[in-house]
């Protein structure tokens, strides 16, 4: 019997696959510091679990397909602190950004159509968009422009008759790379000219540092018929684990045909809906405070890494992610080294390679992922033990 195609063609996420040599790890006596995944340390607001503690009814019902009223209006009026202005129609309640993505992919792509993309990107966008026969077309960037990919000429030399959408990330993963408003309005562009939707990934909408705006293609009111957002209280809250995320369009057609997809899976849960709903009512503040704890471990990670002799990479402008080229051949083989025979003092660390951000085959084999994740002492030390771990590593391949 015989698996789909489909499926057996997909990888397993770069960012996880490993995690089963960090369980071994750490069950061998070793501590490991988790670099390879956006998951951060920082306390979820404790009014997530303060709402569902209030939550007083007899029956957790399913909730509307769409999502929880009180959570609808929630996200309405955080969008507003930007000037962003949606109604409950405009919103749809996902299963994190990850499903906000899948359904979009889903109700934008037909077999063989194609998404324009920024590699290095998020792994996970592979996944997404071959589960609908998809095609993700890369613009190549590098850490050496900054990662700068909203150009008219890289752009246009991608548009094929195939192509449907452009997919932006930003505040990026992997690359840190924040669109200006300015960038934003280009894209937009040469969107219109094109006729091309445009999929904007903002689960990391607030963690812009050293002054950047913040920005969004929700603020372009002439794009807004083509624009579909994608939100999620993962990372901005720091719930990764409450699975709460949101497509956004003011596109009826586009919002209609995810709802199909939305009441065949039911809804989401409903008591994290609740929780998420107190999340999205926090004030202002919390987002400033939250900026400032990331670029603080922004910076520690930073400082130490570009230390490293033979490392190449850019202080990211945004997100919780560092992609740096290392000074190894193939750093998946680095990794499992890492993992398998190196410690200092009983510590380790795990990152990502980033090859899987890559759609173009062969990038990417000498360059990891780090979030930037964990406290600022704790990024230094990990730092630390890549720097360590790089030296025990050639001088055992004799270099
Ligand atoms: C760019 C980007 N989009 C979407 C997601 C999905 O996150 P979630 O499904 O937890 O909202 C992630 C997670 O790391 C991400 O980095």
């Amino acid at each position: 019997m015989d698996i789909s195609n489909r499926v057996g063609s997909m990888q397993f996420s770069p960012i996880r696959r490993f995690n089963k040599y960090g369980f071994e790890a750490e069950a061998n006596g070793k501590t490991v510091y988790r670099l390879n995944i956006g998951q951060p340390d920082v306390e979820t607001p404790p009014c997530f679990k303060e709402a569902i503690n209030n939550f007083d009814k007899k029956v957790i019902a399913y909730a509307e397909s769409g999502g929880v009223t009180e959570l609808l209006d929630a996200m309405i009026d955080y969008m507003k602190l930007y000037d962003m202005h949606y109604t409950r129609d405009d919103i749809l309640i996902t299963n994190g950004g990850s499903e906000a993505l899948t359904l979009i992919f889903t109700a934008l792509l037909n077999p063989g159509e194609e998404a324009l993309i920024a590699e290095p990107f998020y792994t996970n966008y592979n996944t997404f968009c071959n589960q609908v026969n998809g095609k993700l077309v890369p613009l190549t960037t590098k850490a050496e422009d900054g990662y700068a990919w909203a150009k008219k000429d890289l752009i246009e030399a991608a548009i094929t008759p195939q192509t449907k959408a452009i997919c932006c990330i930003s505040p990026g993963n992997p690359t840190g790379r924040v669109l200006t408003l300015d960038e934003m309005k280009l894209v937009g562009e040469i969107a219109k000219e094109h006729d091309l939707w445009i999929i904007s990934d903002e689960v990391y909408r607030e963690f812009a540092y050293d002054g950047r705006e913040v920005t969004s293609f929700g603020m372009l009111e002439d794009l807004a018929d083509r624009v579909v957002l994608v939100d999620s209280v993962s990372k901005r809250y720091s719930a990764c684990g409450a699975r709460v995320g949101a497509v956004i369009s003011k596109n009826k057609d586009l919002m209609s045909g995810i709802l199909k997809l939305a009441q065949g899976r039911l809804c989401c849960p409903t008591l994290e809906q609740v929780g998420a709903a107190a999340l999205y009512r926090l004030d202002k503040s919390y987002y400033d405070s939250a900026r400032e704890e990331y670029c603080a471990r922004r910076d520690a990670a930073y400082e130490e890494i570009s230390k490293i002799p033979g490392v190449v990479c850019q202080k990211p402008g945004g997100a919780f992610y560092l992609t740096a080229k290392l000074p190894v051949e193939d750093v998946e083989d680095f990794l499992m080294f890492m993992l398998t025979e190196f410690d200092d003092n009983g510590e380790t660390v795990m990152f990502t390679p980033a090859s899987g951000f890559y759609a173009t085959p062969g990038l990417g084999k000498d360059e990891m992922r780090i979030a930037y994740v964990l406290e600022p002492a704790k990024m230094r030390r990990g730092a630390e033990l890549i720097k360590l771990g790089i030296e025990a590593y050639n001088k055992k391949l004799g270099k």
